[in-house]
């Protein structure tokens, strides 16, 4: 539908940038486009003037029988409307070609890096957020057609190993670190820093029992694997509740061995230069402020081992992209690798074409928008926002007095409650702060999870009445509001082409929403089991491929559904 507009325009327009877009006003057609002012920018002529140009151009080159009205509107758009054949078309090829389970076969490799918790500490907020964020996109990219790597890459380095070694040999218990590793671990830590303030002769021993992890040591390295192991099988339990995957979770010590050449290769390009004892890298020409590459006390840095990492993804994997799904507060962090990574030559060759990108996001905020914590003031923890939602949907379920059993009520709890976290995050643009309103998340009503699971739910309860649904027909198709869902459906394919070109999953949450409103508001208000054989055939049709997009759209929000609710 816009493909087949879009294309026709482009045999006008050919390289030049236009918008094809569904109208949301009916009044207006079903698609416009602003192509007749591109072309009056290009040929320097009033738009209106190309608009009619553009509307000959269309009628000369469309399919036969497939606009039914072109409308040129002041100050130059065009808007068209589809024949009911045209209409009738989209639904046979929504119903046949399943356009959505192929995809575009792209052979391109993207990397998405998502999640990126530290060890021996607690997942919070922020991590969610880019693991619910990383999910989707990594879903949309894969369901377009390309190859993706899902990359975990887990903070496992730093001179914090160094104070919570200190802290352990000081203060651990290793059974309480077993029973509750992320907490105890957690706690240690801040033991340590509190401790510090007393004792700084204290920080000057964590220094050097990080010197001797980095150096091998035995002792220090047997520590930090157990660290790392019981962090990771805490980790894990928290994806396995998000239905959360990764194709690897090397982590920032890999890295660890690469770093003297990539220092070597800063300094003798002559990009990098001593100030004070550390290695700094002038970035003035991005006009970025300098970045620290090594430390006075020849500790490397977060940076240094990006940079490392960076090179490693180009050659091992020679992505076209690199998603690096982190939030806000990093953004000068990545300017800074991006810009050093092609003054070393890792991007920007002409030869391989990589495009890093961070794909930012903003804070989660309470209800009253402030950041969001806990009573004590501490960041809450991402185990309990599961656990809270899970047992508030619970709640909700009982008090709609359903007549599940305990079991079905139980699963059922348990995806409105996961569906309701992911869709709060993924159905608001991400570059925008989030609040967790639990009410709203978890509505029946409105722009929630819940909501579409519904749909869902009951879009299958009207399948299952009518026992058979008959192979399509589109003549029967109806002009009105069959019509208008036939071409929201046909709307899902560009969508998600939107979604991955902007990095923006809220498009297909919101896509996903006027859906569902659409195809409740047409079966309250057109009659389908009860229809004569022919419109009942084509409607039926028309609810189970509603249902099928709803289904596959939330899987790829990562959102499950369940059949009864
Ligand atoms: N572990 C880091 C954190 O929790 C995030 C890592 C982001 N990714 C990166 N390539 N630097 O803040």
């Amino acid at each position: 539908m816009i493909k087949t507009l879009t294309e026709i325009i482009r045999g006008r327009l050919g390289d030049l940038d236009f918008d094809v877009r569904i109208s949301d006003d009916p009044e207006r057609g079903h698609l416009s486009t602003n192509a007749a002012f591109v072309l009056a920018k290009a040929n320097q002529s009033s738009p209106m003037e190309m608009a009619e140009e553009l509307r000959s151009h269309l009628r000369k080159h469309a399919p036969s029988n497939y606009f039914r009205k072109i409308e040129v509107v002041e100050p130059g758009f065009v808007n068209v409307w589809l024949t009911p054949e045209a209409i009738k078309g989209e639904f046979r090829k929504i119903a046949k070609a399943r356009v959505w389970g192929k995809g575009v076969k792209k052979k391109e490799t993207v990397i998405v890096e998502y999640s990126a918790p530290n060890i021996a500490k607690a997942m919070h907020v922020g991590h969610l957020r880019s693991t619910i964020i990383g999910d989707a996109l990594a879903n949309a990219f894969e369901f377009m057609g390309y190859g993706v790597v899902r990359w975990n890459y887990i903070g496992d380095w730093g001179t914090q190993f160094g104070k919570l070694i200190v802290a352990y040999e000081l203060w651990g218990d290793k059974e309480k670190i077993n029973k509750n590793p992320l907490g105890e671990l957690g706690k240690l830590y801040v033991k340590f820093h509190e401790e510090a303030k007393e004792h700084p002769e204290l920080e000057e021993r964590a220094q050097k029992e990080f010197k001797k992890l980095e150096g091998g040591d035995k002792t220090n390295r047997k520590l930090w694997h157990w660290f790392k192991k019981i962090s990771l099988k805490e980790f894990s339990k928290t994806y396995n509740k998000l239905g959360v995957r990764f194709n690897t979770q090397i982590g920032e010590s890999f890295f660890e061995k690469e770093l003297k050449s990539i220092i070597d290769m800063l300094v003798e390009k002559g990009l990098a230069k001593e100030s004070e004892g550390a290695l700094m890298i002038d970035l003035d020409a991005f006009g970025l402020p300098p970045a620290m590459a090594r430390k006075s006390d020849g500790a490397t840095l977060y940076l240094t081992r990006d940079l490392a990492n960076i090179r490693y993804r180009i050659d091992e994997y020679k992505p076209s992209q690199i998603l690096y799904v982190v939030a806000n507060e990093q953004t000068l962090h990545f300017s800074q690798v991006f810009a050093t990574a092609s003054l070393l030559g890792f991007i920007g060759g002409k030869e391989q074409e990589v495009k890093p990108v961070h794909i930012k996001f903003g804070l989660v905020l309470g209800e009253e928008g402030k950041k969001f914590s806990s009573r004590e003031g501490k960041g809450v923890k991402l185990e309990e926002m599961i656990e809270t939602s899970i047992k508030l949907a619970d709640k909700i379920l009982e008090d709609r007095k359903s007549n599940f059993r305990k079991a079905e009520l139980k699963e059922i709890s348990r995806v409105i409650g996961i569906g309701a976290i992911k869709y709060n995050d993924l159905s608001q643009n991400r570059m925008s702060d989030i609040v967790f309103n639990w009410e709203k998340m978890l509505s029946f009503e409105g722009n929630s999870a819940p909501y579409l699971q519904y749909t869902y739910a009951r879009l299958k309860g009207i399948l299952k009445k009518a026992k058979g649904i008959p192979k399509l027909d589109v003549s029967a198709l109806e002009e009105g509001r069959d019509s208008a869902v036939v071409m929201k459906l046909a709307e899902f394919p560009e969508v998600l082409s939107r979604v991955i070109e902007n990095y923006m999953p809220h498009y297909l949450a919101n896509y996903l929403y006027e859906l569902a409103k659409e195809i409740n508001s047409f079966y309250q208000s057109e009659p389908v089991l009860s229809s004569s054989a022919k419109l009942r055939g084509v409607r039926l049709n028309l609810v189970k491929e509603s249902s099928e997009v709803l289904k596959v759209g939330l899987k790829l929000l990562g959102i499950e559904v369940v059949e009864k609710m």
